[in-house]
């Protein structure tokens, strides 16, 4: 029997990055899974690598009707999760002097409402004993913003991930309390799409 085999498992931000590798070794386990993401494109070209049991549906987790509407979607593909993986953001370079209200309001409304109010619509699909897990980052801990040569912080999203790793522990200790568990991962440097960028943009 395959190791995941009967496991439901939710992916936000699964069509790109760490979030779809997951899903790929998830899918190779057994597992079915929905991953989420805004572009559709992205999603139909991941839905291709990963097959029958993947399905993919386009949410954007700034969106409280999109978070209900994907409610009702994994409700009718899986029924009920065995385990959540919050993992949707942006990592904008965003250096303190120049960061405007909107890329502060976009990347609030993704990595900190969005991980909360994901959390909290999909929460009521969760088996009893279920996992959570928050992606977040270790650039509240390191200060990349001293990490940068140039001096290009990321002030603004360090502040984004202390956020939402507040919301986690708050999530956590209401979530033992029912008997699941939920675990936040900070990413250190995982190879992604974002990182290509971020690199590209070092050495550009
Ligand atoms: N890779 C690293 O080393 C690293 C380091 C620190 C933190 N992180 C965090 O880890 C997570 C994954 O990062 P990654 O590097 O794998 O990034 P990535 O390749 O850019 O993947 C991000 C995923 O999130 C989705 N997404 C972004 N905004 C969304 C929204 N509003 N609603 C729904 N989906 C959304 C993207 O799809 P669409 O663009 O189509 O929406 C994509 O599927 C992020 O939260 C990131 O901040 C990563």
């Amino acid at each position: 029997m395959d190791k995941y085999s009967d496991k439901n498992v939710v992916i936000t931000g699964g069509s790109s990055g760490m979030g779809l590798t997951l899903a790929e070794l998830l899918v190779e386990g057994g597992a079915r899974v929905v991953i989420t993401g805004r572009s559709q494109a992205k999603l139909d070209a991941a839905r291709e690598r990963l097959g029958e049991n993947a399905v993919t549906v386009r949410a954007d987790v700034a969106s409280l009707s999109d978070l209900d509407m994907l409610a009702g979607r994994i409700k009718s593909e899986l029924g009920s999760i065995e385990a959540l993986f919050v993992n949707a953001g942006i990592s904008p370079l965003t250096p303190l002097e120049s960061t405007t209200e909107d890329v502060y309001d976009e990347l609030f409304a993704i990595n900190v409402k969005g991980a909360f109010f994901t959390v909290q619509k999909l929460a009521p699909l969760l088996s009893a004993n279920a996992g959570i897990v928050l992606t977040t980052s270790i650039a509240n801990v390191i200060g990349m913003v001293q990490a940068e040569a140039d001096a290009k912080g990321l002030i603004t999203w360090d502040v984004s991930v202390d956020s939402t790793i507040a919301r986690a522990h708050q999530h956590a200790a209401g979530a033992r309390k029912k008997g699941r568990s939920k675990k936040s991962l900070p990413a250190a440097s995982a190879s992604s799409p974002t990182i290509t960028a971020w690199d590209a943009r070092a050495v550009g």
